[in-house]
């Protein structure tokens, strides 16, 4: 799909309303946690568990995940390479608004091509875009399978499935790594909460 813009004489308006006011109303700061990694790595868990902490600290939040918005919004796209895409290109600019609107805005697609995660952040003001490598050996998603995905995949039921007949390209600089088949859901919760304090995204301990 064409990342062309077909409107011609659209002018762009500015609101008047900055990110430092939405900031000090809300009190803390605006931003996307990106999860990406394998179907069944804990990605809709953890970001579940995030939102959940950060609800009870007052934040303002909003969750993207990946299954429900193919209800939905996505509901014409498939798995194939240029759909993931076209997927990632609209989540992308989805979380934009929502930070714009002054959220923590939590996205959990695998979002498999670094290509794609690349074109989230570039859209991203600096420093916004978190990018939450929730990794996980294939083996151990497999084990979980909570879907039964995997075993459907390896009857070879389901064309191009992530890890098994599809690829995943792991992010090589991600802001965070968090380790789901060595540490449990509070241990990678903490990580995550611990690194939006160090960026003063969240204010107080
Ligand atoms: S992405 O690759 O385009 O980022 P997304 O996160 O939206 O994927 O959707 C992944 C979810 O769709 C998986 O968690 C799984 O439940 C389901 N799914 C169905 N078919 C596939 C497939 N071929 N590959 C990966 N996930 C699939």
């Amino acid at each position: 799909m064409s990342r062309e813009i077909k409107s011609k004489n659209i002018t762009y308006t500015e609101g008047n309303v900055s990110q430092e006011h939405r900031s000090e109303l809300n009190g803390h700061g605006a931003a996307i946690l990106w999860f990406t990694g394998l179907s069944g790595a804990g990605k809709s868990t953890l970001a579940q568990a995030v939102e959940q902490a950060l609800f009870k600290k007052g934040a303002h939040t909003y969750i993207l995940d990946g299954d429900n918005i193919r209800f939905g919004l996505n509901r014409d796209l498939g798995f194939s390479p240029e759909d993931r895409t076209e997927n990632i290109r609209r989540i992308g600019e989805v979380a934009k608004l929502m930070m714009d609107a002054g959220t923590i805005c939590l996205t959990a697609f695998i979002s498999p091509y670094i290509v794609d995660r690349k074109t989230a952040r570039d859209i991203t003001p600096e420093g916004k875009f978190i990018e939450v490598y929730t990794k996980c050996s294939l083996e151990e998603c497999e084990n979980r399978d909570p879907k039964g995905l995997y075993k459907k995949a390896r009857a070879g039921e389901i064309p191009q499935f992530t890890g098994i007949s599809a690829p995943y390209e792991a992010p090589e600089n991600a802001e965070l790594v968090v380790e789901t088949d060595k540490h449990d859901v509070a241990a990678c919760v903490e990580q995550v909460l611990a690194y939006l304090r160090k960026r003063e995204i969240l204010l107080e301990d």
